[in-house]
């Protein structure tokens, strides 16, 4: 532990800037304006895989964007812990939203403010910084392969392709993933399931032209009063989903599970506050904790339609759309839940308009067995750096490629996040405590060396 420690102190400074760097690269996936700053930013990813002492560095193109890839095999007779995560990030806008430019990481109070400060590439640079201290502190106690993806944040559309045609190169014992949240530094946490995903987007179709409100409004279906109707049933009067089949083969926990799980630390009131909500929301029968991580739900993402310039003008819009996401849970299958939503929204459309619904990308939900070498290794890893065993929770969110490494490597991943659920991903200010990423760059050696150690 001591040799981690002096190695962070002496390099402290440079591992920031470094980061900074990363930062500065724009690296948006959905927006094809950026493509060239993505493309800069995998370059940038595979020159600092090579400095810190990866072998066999190699961006390889996809049809999207490409997949950094590096590894150093010290010992074919030794474990293999395959590091997963993504340089590409979220769009940033709302821009007016954001105290400092999103492209321009700035510190203030000791956290770094950025898109992708957290999500993901403060997390994944953990692991390339971890790395070069094992090489060179002479420490590595296992091999590494490094896998970066450009494309997390638009569905991961390629890398399912990469993984299926790259078994043998891709060969390793775990995964390691640094792209989730902890509770929080004083209750440092270990996740042990992500979502799983659909996503759908609906346009209700009225009348063949935007109209006049006056001479056509209450004689003509209104596409959005229909759209925002439609929406509204699809939870009930105790915020289930009404999708019929939705719910079934959901996963139900045991009391023993549940209590297990709302045993973690949480407040109420801290929470309401933290979001200036004066009520929480959610499904009758289960806690806060519980609806964000072991049940399944439905969220409008975004809705639009008609006029939205300034000022007012009279209109029957001509159409309505929204974008509307599930999180699934053990037991749901995305595909069939799409299918499931579109026949129900097809359904309950009045004849006065018409309905179209596509499904965007989806995920398969993943639960992370927590009697496995590699999860006890990051258990104890958290334990020795923090000071303090870590609380195994279930996330909310999804990397839906998780379940792919299980179905076609045959391996187990494990979530070793240091986010907080407060750092604001996806949205304005970004930001990252650069407590937490040094702190992840402590812990990260701890972690192949017990995973090593155990495996023997
Ligand atoms: N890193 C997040 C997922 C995450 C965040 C998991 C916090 C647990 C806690 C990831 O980059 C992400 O945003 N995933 C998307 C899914 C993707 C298909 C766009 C998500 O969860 O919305
Ligand atoms: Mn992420
Ligand atoms: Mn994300």
């Amino acid at each position: 532990m001591q040799t981690i420690k002096n190695y962070v102190e002496e390099n402290r400074k440079r591992f920031l800037d470094e980061l900074f760097e990363l930062l500065r690269f724009p690296s948006v996936s959905a927006d094809p304006k950026y493509k060239g700053e993505v493309l800069k930013t995998a370059d940038f990813v595979a020159e600092k895989l090579k400095e810190a002492g990866a072998e066999n560095v190699e961006v390889c193109a996809t049809e999207g964007y490409p997949i950094v890839y590096g590894e150093k095999i010290i010992d074919s007779s030794l474990p293999t812990v395959l590091v997963y995560g993504h340089y590409d990030v979220q769009p940033p806008d709302p821009l007016e939203l954001w105290h400092t430019p999103p492209f321009e990481p700035t510190l203030r109070d000791g956290k770094i403010y950025a898109r992708g400060a957290c999500d993901d590439k403060g997390q994944f640079y953990m692991h390339v910084k971890a790395f070069e201290l094992m090489m060179n502190t002479n420490t590595l106690p296992c091999n590494i392969k490094f896998m970066i993806e450009g494309e997390e944040e638009v569905g991961s559309d390629n890398l399912g392709k990469f993984v299926t045609a790259n078994k043998e190169r891709l060969k390793a014992d775990v995964v390691l993933i640094s792209d989730t949240s902890m509770i929080s530094m004083e209750n440092p946490s270990l996740e042990t399931g992500l979502r799983g995903l659909a996503y759908m987007e609906v346009e209700v179709q009225g009348p063949n032209r935007d109209l006049h409100s006056g001479v056509y409004g209450g004689a003509v279906a209104n596409p959005a009063t229909i759209l925002c109707q439609m929406i509204a049933s699809l939870h009930d009067e105790n915020n289930h989903i009404t999708i019929p089949g939705f719910y079934d083969g959901v996963i139900e926990l045991s009391a023993e599970e549940r209590k297990a799980l709302n045993d973690a630390p949480f407040n109420l009131d801290d929470y309401k506050k933290d979001l200036s909500v004066d009520e929480v929301w959610g499904e009758k029968g289960y806690s806060t904790i519980e609806r964000t991580g072991i049940r399944p739900t439905l969220e409008v993402n975004g809705i639009w339609g008609g006029y939205t310039g300034p000022g007012a003008k009279t209109v029957l819009p001509a159409k309505a759309n929204a974008k509307i996401s599930m999180r699934l849970v053990p037991g749901q299958d995305w595909k069939a839940i799409s299918e499931l939503f579109k026949n129900h929204f097809e359904s309950i459309a009045p004849k006065s308009v018409k309905v179209s619904v596509v499904a965007h990308h989806g995920g398969t939900p993943y639960v992370t067995p927590t009697d496995s070498l590699a999860f006890k290794a990051a258990y104890k890893a958290i334990e020795e750096a923090f000071g303090k065993q870590p609380v195994p929770t279930r996330g909310g969110g999804s990397i839906p490629i998780v379940a792919l490494f299980e179905q076609e490597l045959g391996i187990k991943t494990v979530l070793m996040g240091f986010g907080l659920d407060s750092d604001n991903l996806h949205s304005p200010n970004e930001k990252y405590d650069v407590f937490n990423y040094y702190k992840g760059i402590e812990t990260i050696p701890l972690f192949h060396k017990y995973f090593a150690e155990m495996s023997k």
